[in-house]
């Protein structure tokens, strides 16, 4: 089989020396990746690094090799074009339909999913132009990456740092195992919950679980992959921010609520993929416990914590918002998945079988999504990413 064939577009900003390592894991994973550069990117990085790491020739004008009619041809040819560091000045001759040098020839041509990751100081991102133009971009279906929040160029930090490669890349994979030009979650927003919640007894103890959070950023790292504008709230997580997705992280059951119901109006869609704790400690003592002889300990007190998935479902913050919980069953596994769903009254549920074999933190999973409509869909064993997909296919199906 040809290897899937990728345009890297690189605008001038100093995030251009990141997309290098992208490049790297491009060509490492099998693809065929031309570079194609803009006149200033190339005052960053020098076109014979991007030849020399693609293994193509590189150019930025449409003027050289006419013959070969390069502005028409590598566009065409492309599965995927993605475009790190995206600058504001690239964003806006995209979204205008300039064609002023390769790249933007190149955007013009391709029929297939273009990528934006875009790179810039925090006003410039924030510049109603910029938001104009980022606007029209995804509207036309494009993926457009939001940039992380971090250390930007000189002494400022704030939003606008190019997503970590890593991230990119796997944005880029999973738009091109999905294979269509449309994103079918674009213009939608998504809230995800994630990781396990932690209920502190003491300053240096809590009561916590196992979850890793995989299942929730691999949900997240989806749909901002199928467009969607991705909220994340991340509890104890160890994981790295998912490429454009805002990340807030929590550590309680309680902090978890406040913030999914600071996301939840403008949602379409919300997935309760985080392991929250039942029960939290009565009490919280402000100074360590310490153990004293000859005395027996302190039984711990527990009290409810409240059901958020079971609280957002029954006040819905939007209408025809899709509400999705996930429950973990160790035996009747459909009969107790039924029962939670009609409980806890959202629209879809994701029962998972637990047991000795199947341990938290894996990379893969083993699920059926029940629905409210009596629906019932197997996903096979496999990556998490995989039932992330079924599940936004089912929200997908129900939001249209
Ligand atoms: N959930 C929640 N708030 C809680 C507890 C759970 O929103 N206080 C959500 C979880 O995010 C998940 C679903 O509800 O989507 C899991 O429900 P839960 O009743 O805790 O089910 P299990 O974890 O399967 O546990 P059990 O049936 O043993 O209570």
């Amino acid at each position: 089989m040809d290897k899937p064939k990728v345009v890297l577009g690189v605008s001038g900003g100093i995030a251009a020396y990141k997309a290098c390592e992208l490049l790297r894991r491009l060509t490492e994973s099998g693809h065929d990746v031309r570079v194609v550069p803009t006149g200033s990117a190339l005052h960053f990085v020098g076109a014979a690094t991007w030849s020399a790491l693609s293994g193509h020739p590189v150019r930025t004008e449409v003027w050289s090799d006419v013959h070969e009619v390069p502005h028409v041809r590598i566009g065409q040819e492309a599965d995927l074009v993605v475009v790190a560091p995206a600058t504001a000045d690239l964003l806006a001759r995209a979204a205008h339909g300039l064609a002023d040098d390769l790249l933007t020839n190149t955007l013009l041509t391709a029929r297939c999913p273009v990528v934006f990751a875009p790179a810039m100081h925090t006003e410039m991102w924030e510049h109603p132009a910029t938001r104009e133009n980022v606007a029209t971009l995804r509207r036309r279906g494009a993926v457009v990456i939001e940039p992380a929040v971090g250390r930007l160029t000189g002494v400022d930090t704030g939003k606008g740092r190019l997503p970590d490669p890593a991230e990119i890349f796997e944005t880029c994979r999973r738009v091109l195992a999905r294979g269509v030009a449309a994103p079918d979650l674009a213009g939608r927003h998504v809230v995800v919950s994630a990781g396990g919640t932690r209920e502190p007894l003491d300053p240096v103890r809590f009561l916590g679980n196992r979850s890793s959070g995989k299942q929730g950023y691999a949900l997240a790292r989806t749909a901002a992959a199928r467009g969607a504008r991705v909220t994340l709230i991340a509890a104890n997580t160890g994981l790295p921010d998912p490429a454009g997705v805002d990340v807030v992280r929590v550590g309680t059951a309680v902090q978890l609520r406040e913030a999914v119901l600071k996301a939840v109006p403008e949602a379409d869609a919300v997935v309760m993929a985080a392991a929250v704790a039942d029960f939290r400690p009565a009490a919280y003592a402000a100074g360590k416990i310490k153990k004293k002889d000859g005395q027996e300990p302190e039984p711990i007190v527990l009290v409810r914590n409240p059901d958020i998935l079971a609280e957002i479902s029954a006040d819905r913050a939007r209408e025809g918002q899709v509400v999705v919980g996930f429950a973990a069953e160790t035996d009747d596994v459909l009969a107790n998945g039924r029962a939670k769903l009609q409980r806890k009254g959202c629209d879809l549920l994701v029962v998972n079988e637990v047991g000795e074999r199947r341990t938290f933190g894996s990379e893969e999973n083993e699920a059926v999504v029940l629905g409210a409509d009596g629906s019932e869909t197997p996903v096979p064993h496999g990556p998490k990413e995989a039932l992330a997909e079924t599940v936004w296919d089912l929200v997908a199906s129900r939001l249209a």
